[in-house]
């Protein structure tokens, strides 16, 4: 079984993912860690996003893979562990930017599609409509903005405290615009995707819904 959650930065995506794929026994697959792991290799090593030659040599240097850590799913990059590297702010202000690049959203598109073909619970911003078209199950978070960025600051200030809720809110916004108007499998919705606002949701609420989609026979518009 695969299911597809899609929706903007910080609407609580990944919380609802990890919980699912526990709850169902499925692998669970962060595609927004993957992006945000090229981001890093591309900062670490200076990649000049404008020169196709750097870009392409650098994506054929990167191999990304998810190993089980207890109940988490860490992401390794190149025999390395990333966790704090992916959620900081010069990741974060880049990271939209690197994944409207063509080759790496082939690329990341590529190693998605095989993560995931036993069956995964899989969280992003193209599931639904391009990296698995055919989910079994496609749903599609939406939270009020200043929601979205208060539960961003929470999460930043328990790691590391310095980032300003205003640059947050800055860069939420940044990230919306451009995962929404890049050119190739931009963020947006797939026609039978279920909408969930969950800005007045609590996390249990959320998957009780959810639940509830899965044990009905099909979703709308579904096969
Ligand atoms: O889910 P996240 O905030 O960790 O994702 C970081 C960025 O990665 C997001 O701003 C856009 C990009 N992304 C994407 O383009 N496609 C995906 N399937 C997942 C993330």
């Amino acid at each position: 079984m695969i299911i597809a959650i899609d929706g903007f930065s910080s609407c609580g995506k990944s919380t609802i993912a990890k919980t699912l794929a526990q709850i169902l026994k499925l692998p669970y697959i962060d595609t927004g860690a993957m992006y945000r792991a090229v981001t890093w290799y591309f900062l670490k090593h200076q990649i000049d996003i404008k020169d196709e030659l750097q870009v392409y040599t650098a994506l054929n240097h990167i191999i990304l893979r998810f190993v089980r850590d207890g109940d988490q799913n860490v992401l390794y990059c190149n025999g390395s562990p990333l966790v704090e590297e992916l959620r900081s702010m010069e990741v974060s202000n880049m990271v939209s930017e690197i994944s409207a690049i063509p080759e790496v959203r082939i690329k990341m598109v590529t190693l998605q599609q095989q993560m995931g073909a036993q069956g995964a619970v899989m969280d992003g911003r193209d599931i639904g409509t391009v990296v698995f078209p055919d989910a079994d199950f496609k749903f599609f978070l939406i939270a009020d903005p200043e929601v979205r960025a208060e539960r961003r600051y929470r999460e930043l200030l328990e790691k590391n405290g310095t980032t300003s809720f205003d640059e947050v809110v800055t860069n939420l916004a940044h990230r919306d615009h451009i995962d929404s108007t890049r050119e190739h499998s931009p963020l947006r919705k797939a026609e039978d995707a279920i909408e969930i606002d969950n800005t007045f949701l609590t996390r249990d609420e959320q998957i009780a819904v959810i639940l509830k989609y899965l044990n009905s026979e099909s979703m709308p518009g579904q096969k």
